[in-house]
């Protein structure tokens, strides 16, 4: 699949957003090596702090379905924001569970365009399950 449709998928399911508090919508879409797209929104709560982010919905939800380590080929990021948005570090920490270094992440801005990145280049030096 190539990273616009990704991207337009991630744009897509961004109108789901639950955001009544930030209404800052962010959509996700992530491809797995089998070709399956799992979506994800950010999901806001009146205690801020229980809120999940869109990128950790579509990990979890993909998690809840079966998928693990060495399933996930790339993931995109839409929201309205006029430069690109970045996934927040706690999600670039959950990617780093799962997900390859090399993995390519998409980013969007404001006027479509799409930003492709490595998830090394988002987390370098990521604290991993390091042998002790
Ligand atoms: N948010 C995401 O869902 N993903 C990001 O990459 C950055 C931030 C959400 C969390 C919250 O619902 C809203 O955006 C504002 O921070």
């Amino acid at each position: 699949m190539k990273k616009e449709q990704l991207m337009d998928s991630a744009r897509k399911i961004k109108s789901a957003a639950y955001v009544p508090y930030s209404k800052f919508p962010v959509g996700t879409a992530l491809l797995l090596n089998d070709g399956t797209v799992i979506n994800g929104v950010n999901v806001e709560n009146v205690s801020f702090g229980a809120t999940n982010c869109a990128e950790r919905t579509a990990i979890f939800t993909a998690i809840a379905n079966g998928y693990g380590k060495g399933d996930f080929q790339a993931i995109a990021v839409a929201g309205e924001t006029e430069d690109f948005l970045p996934p927040c570090s706690i999600c670039r920490q959950v990617m780093a569970e799962f997900c390859s270094p090399d993995m390519p992440v998409y980013l969007t801005n404001e006027k479509n365009d799409i930003l492709e990145l490595t998830l090394r280049d988002l987390l370098p030096y990521a604290f991993t399950d390091l042998e002790m």
